[in-house]
């Protein structure tokens, strides 16, 4: 048998002892063939890859807490859109059809596979954005809607990834009928009006364009005057968040076409911070696919534990759009790294109360640590991903970094152990002759 070694790095911060025994388990498959998940019990098979760490997180719903940064740009946001709906306590296990199919995602799409999202078996999965639960919203027959929530993705460590992280879904339907349409035609003039006498430099594409096209069965005026609304109602938000400059240091805001498989005109935001374009939020006219699902009751969510009354969606445009509240709270506050936001150290949480923006002051006084980490890897290969997720079952937050720095070389074939890692992770030297893996170690747990 062959199989090939890696050697990693890790970045650990040195404020916690590391723990003295390291269990290596493997994590693609649950020990029985239960879990409990918030209470609920689920067959694991095959598919299953959420971790104990994972699981760990899913009960705190940062959120939620008033005090906390994302609960403070939470509030902030909410209060910007006050008329809307706003939702924050949906179940975090979806099926692959919300998260996927009933938005329109293709079925080989990346972010389907099991070293992208986190599945719990082969018919739910943890959210990988609040948008699998639009149809739900929008079967409820709200036309206006928050709704806020931890999203996970098998991701790297490093100061900008966490595979943890918190969304903001925000929608609008208008009913197609003259009424609905006098009525965003309204609405854009009043924001239109605020948006000239403000601090604010935008640079603009068209609603529609022969890449960024109106769908088949939109009247393509309806779909610019639901397009503009977004782009309206998206630059005034920003201001509300990032304005406040001076005179002459406007708040300057790009709009950039994109593409997700569930909006179509579909556009990024960027807003420019210290030299940078900095992408914020994506969003567009949302799929009639969206609302006819909506319409026809298709989802089944387990939050609401019920199908919905069908609320003749159909008739409506809409537009829609996510944006990650980390991205936009770091900025804010002057948070340098996404894994301070888990932080229970109470000189990070004691920084922050209730409404208010406040810049975070930096308080370890700890220099970081390098380890070096040599392992042989399962002759079917090792996703990167999956190394990630050991580090973080193992020794948490405290990696601050995972890098492959040597490369892989070939071998005969060998097994982890955990007293090899625990021995590597515990050395604060480096590698030298005998801490090097010995040849054949047995496979603990
Ligand atoms: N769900 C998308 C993401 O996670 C963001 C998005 C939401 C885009 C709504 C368009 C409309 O990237």
């Amino acid at each position: 048998m062959l199989s090939v070694a890696t050697s990693t790095r890790l970045l650990l911060r040195r404020h916690r002892p590391l723990p003295l025994t390291v269990r290596i388990r493997n994590i693609s498959r649950a020990s029985s063939n239960e879990i409990s998940i918030l209470d609920q019990r689920y067959e694991v098979d095959g598919t299953t890859n959420i971790t104990q760490s994972i699981i760990a997180k899913l009960p705190l719903r940062l959120h939620n807490q008033p005090a906390h940064p994302l609960g403070i740009l939470r509030s902030k946001i909410e209060s910007h859109f006050h008329d809307f709906a706003h939702l924050s306590s949906v179940h975090p296990v979806v099926t692959p059809a919300q998260n996927f199919d009933l938005l329109g995602f293709p079925p080989d799409h990346p972010g389907r596979s099991v070293t992208d999202s986190y599945y719990i078996n082969k018919d739910c999965m943890l959210r990988t954005h609040t948008s699998a639960h639009e149809v739900e919203t929008f079967a409820t027959g709200q036309s206006k809607w928050l709704l806020t929530a931890d999203v996970y993705r098998r991701d790297e460590i490093d100061s900008s990834h966490y595979p943890v992280f918190h969304q903001m879904e925000g929608a609008r339907v208008f009913k197609t009928d003259k009424a609905g349409i006098e009525g965003v035609k309204a609405d854009n003039q009043s924001l239109s009006r605020y948006l000239d006498q403000s601090n604010i430099v935008i640079e603009d594409i068209p609603h529609i364009s022969p890449t960024n096209p109106a769908q088949p069965t939109h009247d393509p005026v309806h779909s610019e005057l639901v397009a503009l609304n977004l782009k309206l109602s998206i630059n005034s938000l920003l201001l509300k968040l990032f304005g406040g400059g001076a005179r002459d240091a406007p708040l300057q805001v790009r709009w950039i076409e994109a593409y997700f498989p569930f909006t179509s005109p579909s556009f990024e935001v960027e807003i420019l911070y210290q030299g940078k374009w900095l992408e914020i939020l994506g969003c567009g006219v949302v799929q009639q696919l969206t609302l006819d699902n909506a319409g026809k009751c298709l989802c089944y969510s387990l939050f609401f534990a019920r199908p919905h009354p069908s609320l003749g969606i159909p008739d409506n445009i809409g537009w829609a759009f996510g944006l990650g509240l980390e991205r936009i709270a770091m900025i804010l506050f002057g948070i340098p790294d996404i894994r301070l936001f888990w932080s229970t150290d109470p000189r990070f949480l004691s920084q922050f109360s209730e409404n208010k923006i406040t810049a975070f002051k930096p308080y370890s006084k700890y220099p970081a640590c390098f380890k070096d980490v040599s392992f042989w890897v399962p002759e079917g290969g090792l996703h990167e991903n999956d190394f990630c997720d050991l580090v973080r079952d193992v020794v948490g937050d405290l990696a601050e970094d995972v890098k492959i720095v040597g490369g892989l070389w070939s071998r005969g074939f060998f097994s982890l152990t955990s007293t090899a890692i625990d021995r590597f992770l515990h050395s604060s030297q480096d590698r030298s002759q005998e801490r090097v893996l010995p040849d054949k170690l047995p496979v603990d747990g």
